[in-house]
């Protein structure tokens, strides 16, 4: 494996952000303008249609054997919001046209899900459909007797992710596709976050539905993909025309969809990249836990991504933090991505049961294939510095606040 492949050499930056999303790998940058030169729409008759045509077959196949399942049980989409989108509401349209007696009623999804799974739900509930929502721990645990206790034979559909974009949690999807099934309920798993980071085999996962995106594998923005398994049916949410198999209308995205297809041939390195990514996690986690005072690991104990980290500093505002350490050339993020800008506590980190200020003072830190020891060493320097300061200065103001009042 080249690290160099994926190092940000041109950028002066430390980048630990690779959960919201990943630069693109070098060889994909180098090949974009090879792959633009097939811009033929591939629904085409004519000659134009050839290569578009070919690359999507072949992008087909690469990519269902990186996943392990079948090329058919793939939708190609613009990424991970639309696949989430796609099946909560594709599900409960084919569930409304049930006769009554057939049809189930119950949505359940994690207390920790992705917004795009979130905020469907809630639209689903809108609906009139009972939607519940599954409790986790702090440990970033399931809680198991919540879920057994509102999962029963009217579910029609069980959304919980793979892994957590934030805390780097990871669900025991085998265990939970088995308990879904037993009560007759399809089950989808959020897996954005997978891939890259942890070997993806969805057979054995026996998941029904399952959602990826392009940009976090350092592709192009604007691929996705939707798992739909072989015998489930799921409706296209868009009008138009029968690209898909009808399952999709649109155009398809061939650019980044070829940029995702070239990525799957460095699932070979992936044994590798997530040793490589882990022990670099454990190193910058132990080195914050030395130089810092303060520091709390949030989901540490359970089941992890090899290259997440989610940590409170005690007494620090996360956004103040993420600006310093943004001037000083440092991307780092203090919860979902998308949240970010928004100065609310991160939906997630409170679920899990955190406070408010711990939340307040959270940090994402995610490591990537090109990150190096040498960045995380920098990056925990700058950040010992920035803590101090920040720290001080509140010290310094409570000080004064008290002189104040005093007078
Ligand atoms: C777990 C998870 N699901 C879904 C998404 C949305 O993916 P996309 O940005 O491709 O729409 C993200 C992106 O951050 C994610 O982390």
């Amino acid at each position: 494996m080249l690290i160099e492949d994926f190092s940000l050499k041109n950028v002066n930056r430390i980048y630990l952000d690779h959960n919201a999303t990943t630069p693109l790998a070098i060889t994909v940058q180098q090949k974009v303008g090879q792959w633009s030169m097939e811009w033929g729409n591939p629904s085409s008759i004519h000659q134009s249609s050839r290569g578009p045509k070919q690359i999507l077959r072949s992008a087909r196949i690469s990519i269902a054997e990186g996943l392990g399942c079948h090329p058919l049980e793939l939708i190609f989409t613009s990424g991970g919001s639309e696949g989430n989108s796609q099946i909560i509401q594709g599900v409960y349209q084919r569930q409304q046209k049930l006769p009554m007696e057939e049809r189930r009623t119950r949505y359940l999804y994690s207390a920790v899900e992705h917004p795009s799974v979130v905020k469907t739900m809630q639209f689903l509930k809108s609906l009139g459909a009972d939607v519940q929502e599954i409790k986790v721990k702090r440990s970033g645990e399931l809680d198991w007797q919540d879920f057994e206790s509102k999962l029963n034979d009217q579910t029609a559909l069980v959304s919980i992710m793979f892994a957590n974009n934030e805390t780097g949690n990871i669900f025991p999807v085998k265990e939970i596709a088995k308990r879904c099934h037993q009560k007759g309920a399809l089950y989808h798993s959020d897996s954005v976050q997978a891939l890259g980071k942890f070997p993806v085999d969805l057979k054995d996962w026996g998941v029904d539905f399952a959602t990826f995106s392009g940009h976090k594998f350092y592709s192009l923005k604007g691929s996705g993909i939707v798992f739909v398994k072989s015998g489930v049916e799921l409706p296209s949410l868009i009008f138009g025309g029968g690209q898909e198999r009808g399952r999709r209308a649109g155009t398809e995205n061939v650019l980044p969809i070829a940029s995702l297809s070239h990525m799957m041939d460095y699932l070979e390195d992936l044994p590798e990249a997530m040793s490589r990514m882990g022990n670099l996690r454990d190193y910058l986690q132990d080195l914050m836990q030395r130089t810092i005072p303060g520091i709390s690991i949030t989901g540490g104990q359970s089941p992890r991504l090899c290259n997440s980290l989610s940590v409170v500093i005690d007494g620090i505002d996360g956004e103040t933090l993420l600006m310093n350490l943004d001037i000083q050339g440092i991307s780092v993020s203090t919860g979902a991505a998308c949240s970010s800008g928004n100065p609310e506590p991160s939906p997630v980190l409170l679920a899990m049961g955190l406070s408010r200020e711990e939340a307040q003072s959270s940090l994402r830190l995610s490591l990537g294939w090109g990150s190096t020891q040498n960045e995380i060493e920098t990056f925990v320097g700058v950040l010992v510095g920035v803590v101090e300061r920040v720290r001080r200065l509140k010290e310094q103001s409570s000080v004064e606040e008290l002189g104040h009042a005093s007078l």
